[in-house]
């Protein structure tokens, strides 16, 4: 354990690795924390035990350990967990003791361990890494061959390290769940509203909800189908709320129309130099969502590079960061939508039917509202109240939104609802204020260029729900043009 090291110890270490230690100390200390402190430090003590590998693993659970940096002594980074062995990883974990083995050929109670035979490995050192008081992971070194075997005195050396490497854990930690939380936020943010309830007591939502509530308890991936604004994100949301993922993350990506290496970056991740522009490391939003759940939304506008990328995830809970070769494991409830005919997509040759099988575990299909028009007296009720207004529909208004086809669904609803609340100031909806215009895509306009520009920015708005994101990139103009027009428009105003 950390306290039966004794400071007396350090007498024994030899100049060069005093000073090893001196330096990382200092590396350590300083105000901030440099990104690859970890295999920095790690490369620094495999040079001084003249070692020809190490790892730095974070134990996950039992027998399931995570590389948090693994490098050679080329300083290059080792992507696979196999070739160190798990035998010894294991052994450090259930003595909570550093080990030493030299000569392991002639050593029968390690000897045995596969990847100590098929890697030759010769001779190793495990210190277990303490954070508060427990066991949070392992350090190894090892060399193979017919290099000179690691002393007592190098054990030494490397315990020393490993407490020094702890003591810095708690802050880097910290750092990352700081950095992690700051993410889900953003994608809350972006989410903008609070999880609403689902409302409709026609049968058809009915089957919607029961099948909402017992997929909600499983880990089963879902396929939200239906056509847009028929509440597919809402549907998502719920499943996470009433699953046994509720208190972790639920994290939303959009995949329509963005560029690749833009989704695949958010989504994976990237490391440093992958792309011009990737300046340091970034986790993606899968390993961000560890532990909850991940809502690809339009899902059948995913490129065939990235759709096979998804794939990895869902048959094996694979991520690679971009740029990357080490794989990570996620643990991610995966639910995706998509407005499209994905099985037609398949046939087309647009989406990979194995893909689509793995997606389509559980279907789940949102009617339109026009097949439950029950649902339209509630929803209007709901969504005046929604306003805070006091205004009160009368029969005539409530048959015209009854005996209308609404194509945008219950979003449509609630726009045109939204219009004609602030046209009738609070009081009563007569019909006039309704405005039932079917898709206005194929309009032509009168007006000027500026007109028109305003026209599709705000309808395109309206279509992704005022999303500006999604919006700059259907229009493929950047969040700020958006930002800047929305300006302008309002001071027209
Ligand atoms: N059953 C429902 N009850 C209340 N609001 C709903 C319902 N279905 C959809 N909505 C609302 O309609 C809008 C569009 O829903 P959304 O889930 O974004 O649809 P989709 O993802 O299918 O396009 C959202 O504002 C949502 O809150
Ligand atoms: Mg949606």
């Amino acid at each position: 354990m950390a306290e039966e090291i004794k400071i007396k110890n350090l007498e024994n270490l030899r100049q060069e690795q005093f000073d090893v230690l001196l330096h990382i100390s200092r590396l350590l200390n300083a105000a901030a924390l440099h990104e690859n402190l970890v295999a920095d430090a790690l490369d620094l003590a495999i040079r001084v035990l003249k070692a020809e590998r190490g790892l730095f693993a974070k134990r996950e659970r039992a027998n399931d350990f995570n590389i948090i940096a693994a490098r050679n002594i080329d300083k290059q980074d080792i992507s696979d967990l196999t070739v160190f062995s798990s035998g010894i990883l294991n052994r450090v974990m259930d003595t909570q003791k550093p080990c030493l083995y030299h000569d392991i050929p002639s050593d029968p109670t390690v000897s045995q361990f596969q990847s100590i035979q098929i890697h030759n490995i010769k001779s190793v050192i495990g210190v277990p890494i303490f954070l508060h008081g427990a066991v949070w992971g392992v350090i190894l070194i090892d060399s193979r061959g017919n290099r000179a075997g690691f002393t007592q005195e190098n054990l030494q050396f490397l315990e020393f390290f490993s407490n020094l490497v702890s003591l810095a854990l708690d802050k880097i930690i910290t750092m990352e769940s700081l950095a992690d939380e700051n993410q889900i936020l953003r994608n809350q943010l972006e989410m903008r509203r609070a999880i609403p309830d689902m409302i409709g007591e026609s049968p058809a939502m009915q089957r919607v909800a029961d099948l909402i509530h017992r997929v909600a308890k499983t880990d089963a991936t879902v396929l939200l189908l239906g056509e847009s604004g028929t509440g597919k994100d809402l549907a998502a949301q719920a499943i996470h709320k009433l699953s046994g993922r509720k208190d972790k993350p639920f994290i939303a990506q959009f995949c329509g129309s963005i560029p690749d290496t833009l989704l695949e970056s958010e989504l994976f991740g990237y490391k440093k130099g992958a792309f011009s522009g990737a300046a340091s490391d970034k986790k993606g939003l899968f390993e961000i969502a560890s532990g909850g759940t991940f809502f690809l939304d339009e899902i059948g506008d995913v490129s065939a590079a990235t759709q096979a990328k998804l794939l990895r995830v869902l048959q094996s809970q694979e991520i690679i960061r971009l740029g990357d070769t080490q794989v990570k494991t996620v643990d991610v409830r995966v639910i995706a939508a998509t407005n499209h005919n994905l099985k037609q997509l398949v046939a087309e040759g647009g989406f990979r039917e194995d893909l689509y099988y793995r997606l389509n575990v559980f279907p789940i299909t949102l009617p339109p509202l026009r097949e439950r028009r029950s649902d339209i007296v509630l929803l209007a009720q709901h969504f005046i109240k929604k306003q805070n207004s006091k205004a009160t529909i009368p029969p005539v208004t409530m048959n015209k939104l009854i005996e209308f086809d609404w194509p945008g669904n219950v979003r449509q609803l609630e726009n045109v609802l939204q219009r004609a609340l602030i046209l009738c100031d609070g009081a009563t909806l007569e019909p006039d204020y309704i405005f039932l215009e079917e898709e206005s895509k194929n309009r032509s306009f009168h007006g000027t260029l500026r007109d028109i520009e305003r026209e599709v920015l705000l309808s395109r708005l309206n279509e992704f729900d005022n999303n500006r994101t999604r919006t700059a990139h259907s229009l493929g103009v950047s969040v700020r043009w958006v930002q800047l027009k929305l300006k302008e428009i309002n001071n027209q105003e």
